[in-house]
């Protein structure tokens, strides 16, 4: 019979397995960096040669391409693992998205603008400020994505706010909380995609462009804070993400200038 105690035994092992799956993993990770980050200082130091024919350059940059993907797979693979395990203190997430942001910019093309609205007042959160950091460039680049070449616009925004919810999860506990969004121009996502945009290694980019890990990792650090994300979307309107943070110590005898949010999306996870 499966019983409670049998049931807790099986969760247990399987934290269990989960946990060495995550250290062996970041091990792998951590040295195939270690192989990656030659190969990409020669290649890049081999094109500087002016006597390189066009075959040739082209082959090169062909790796140096793959190798930036490689780096990627593993630094997200690093993240996730040292993620579950992170240490999480009170951040003042207006002034920690705001940095985060910053180092956005500097990645993304010509093309995409992004504008900000951040409340710098909306208060503490528990959290891993790496994980912050991973979540704003894993949604960054999926809306730098999905612009594309065309201009576009990219609106970060972060306030505070309440959360009406129905269901009786710990997180309609917390009665506060401090909400990021990403609000893009790009091509919009179809409701297939939506129902499994956040499984690990789901992927619509071809030729190898997407890895299929940026939402999968965003869900997961999202549950880790005890968060909620909601998605709202349609193909060729774009998309906004939303982030729900439980808000630290609320201050009780504020004025309220929440803004109640009634619409979950179709995709909440
Ligand atoms: N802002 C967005 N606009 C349109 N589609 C998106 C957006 N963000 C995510 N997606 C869809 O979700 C899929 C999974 O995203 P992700 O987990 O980051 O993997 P990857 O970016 O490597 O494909 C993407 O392939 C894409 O189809
Ligand atoms: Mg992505």
């Amino acid at each position: 019979m499966y019983d409670k105690y049998q049931k807790h035994k099986d969760e247990d092992l399987r934290s269990k397995n989960l946990k060495t799956i995550g250290t062996m993993s970041t091990g792998i990770a951590h040295d195939l960096n270690n192989i990656l980050t030659p190969i990409l200082s020669f290649t890049t130091m081999a094109m500087i040669d002016p006597g390189l024919n066009d075959n040739v350059r082209y082959c090169i940059n062909q790796i140096i391409k793959a190798t930036n993907h490689a780096k990627e797979l593993t630094s997200q693979i690093m993240s996730f693992s040292r993620g579950s395990a992170g240490i999480r203190k009170p951040l003042q997430l207006g002034a920690e998205v705001n940095e985060n942001v910053k180092l956005l910019k500097a990645y993304l093309p010509d093309n995409i603008k992004i504008e900000t609205s951040i409340d710098f007042s909306a208060g503490q959160t528990l959290a891993n400020s790496c994980q912050i950091l991973q979540l704003v460039m894993n949604l960054g680049s999926n809306a730098c994505h999905a612009i594309g070449k065309e201009t576009g616009i990219i609106k970060i925004s972060l306030k505070k706010t309440a959360f009406i919810e129905t269901d009786t999860d710990s997180f309609s506990k917390a009665k506060e909380f401090i909400q990021l969004s990403f609000k893009d121009t790009g091509c919009g996502i179809d409701d297939k995609t939506k129902m499994s945009m956040f499984e690990s290694f789901y992927t619509t980019k071809t030729n190898g462009n997407g890895l299929g890990l940026g939402l999968f990792v965003v869900g997961e650090i999202v549950k880790n804070q005890n968060g909620k994300i909601t998605v709202e979307s349609e193909l060729d309107k774009g998309s906004t993400f939303n982030i729900y943070f439980p808000a630290l110590q609320p201050d009780a005898g504020k004025e309220s200038t929440l803004q109640n949010v009634k619409n979950m999306g179709a995709a909440g996870i």
